[in-house]
């Protein structure tokens, strides 16, 4: 065995940033604004496409927000464009997920026929960095020349490097780091999602730089997805190099995800599940197919209220990264992800990191 080269598996319990001199005189200052692909984000917040996570409530009031929602694609075609259509009236950014295969070609030309405008389409598969993939994205862009394309997921500089072959416009980062996710347990497979982030950007960095005198060349934005849980895990992935994350779980437990309210111990909650858990494989398939498993898991998650409160209450998204930013004398995105000093800590610092008084 031989360790893969230059990659140190950092998650982002494994890091923190020392604050620099800053100059940055209100919180307020530092502008959130990216860019993913051709979107222009006032947030640097995605919701995952996951039927506990993404219909067109969920999109609305993202784009609402300054970010986005991606239509997850585990319904019948005519359902997602409804969904479509209905986040195209709101004047928010549409973007459906599809998968690969010919059913999924079926379902983008569908979408493309039925829904008045799509802002990017979202090629959504465990492993990205796959002929599945290429073969979908090569057929996607002989057959829709100017959909963007956001695809995923991919884990390693070299995934990143065929991502830039493939000509995409965004790419979603990480293998396994889900909440709700057991691709590592079951499998082996899987790099830490900060770590795969840095791996990414370290691709961008390189590629860009030995093809700065190609103009048709694109590098995909990178999109931190899986493992988000605190505000500092979004300045961390921005450090490492990400244009904006993903989150599934920090959104499945408010008002505006699709899944029901669910008393537990009369305490309200809300159902998350992962895409390839058992549960969602019954409900489309009657069940697993033999041979193969499933590498998601199903749970309940304490409901949290507003989305709008997730991102911009007491211990909200927003605030964290805005804060963040300013303790680190950034003003940009562009600049945060230009930061480049980071510590490594032990368990014992991660301890003294919470607010450990509470636990006395
Ligand atoms: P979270 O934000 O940590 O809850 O992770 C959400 C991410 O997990 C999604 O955006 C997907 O990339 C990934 N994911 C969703 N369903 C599954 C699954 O069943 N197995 C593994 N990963 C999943």
């Amino acid at each position: 065995m031989i360790e893969h080269k230059r990659i140190k598996g950092l998650s982002f319990d494994d890091i923190l940033i020392p604050p620099v001199y800053s100059t940055i005189r209100s919180r307020s200052e530092p502008d959130t604004t990216t860019q993913v692909g051709p979107l222009t984000l006032k947030i640097p917040f995605i919701s995952s496409p996951m039927d506990t996570v993404t219909e067109s409530a969920m999109a609305i009031k993202l784009g609402e927000l300054g970010g986005v929602g991606i239509i997850h694609r585990f319904m019948e075609p005519e359902a997602q464009a409804e969904q479509c259509q209905t986040v195209a009236d709101a004047g928010r950014y549409v973007v459906p997920a599809i998968g690969v295969g010919e059913s999924e070609r079926q379902r983008l030309e569908f979408l493309m026929h039925k829904v008045d405008e799509i802002d990017m389409v979202s090629i959504d598969v465990a492993n990205g960095h796959s002929i599945l993939m290429e073969e979908m994205v090569g057929w996607v862009k002989e057959r829709y020349p100017t959909l963007p394309i956001m695809a995923g997921n991919i884990a390693t500089f070299h995934g990143y490097e065929f991502m830039i072959g493939l000509g995409v416009d965004a790419v979603r980062v990480g293998i396994g780091g889900g909440s709700i996710c057991k691709t590592r347990i079951q499998t082996s497979v899987g790099i830490p999602t900060l770590s795969s982030v840095v791996d990414c950007a370290r691709a961008r960095h390189k590629f860009q730089y030995y093809n700065k005198n190609n103009p048709n060349m694109k590098f995909p934005s990178i999109v931190a997805d899986g493992g988000i849980r605190y505000p500092s895990d979004v300045v961390k992935s921005i450090i490492g190099g990400a244009d904006a994350v993903m989150c599934g779980g920090v959104f499945a437990g408010t008002d505006e995800s699709p899944s029901e309210l669910i008393y537990l111990n009369e305490v309200p909650h809300k159902k998350y599940r992962g895409m390839a858990s058992a549960s969602v494989q019954k409900d489309r398939r009657g069940g697993l197919k033999e041979g193969t498993c499933s590498e998601g898991v199903t749970t309940y998650i304490p409901y949290i209220g507003s989305l709008h409160s997730v991102l911009y209450g007491d211990d909200g998204f927003v605030g964290g990264l805005k804060s963040g930013m300013s303790y680190l004398n950034t003003r940009t995105i562009k600049e945060l992800q230009e930061f480049d000093t980071y510590i490594t800590i032990t368990p014992a610092s991660l301890n003294e990191s919470h607010a450990y008084g509470t636990k006395k």
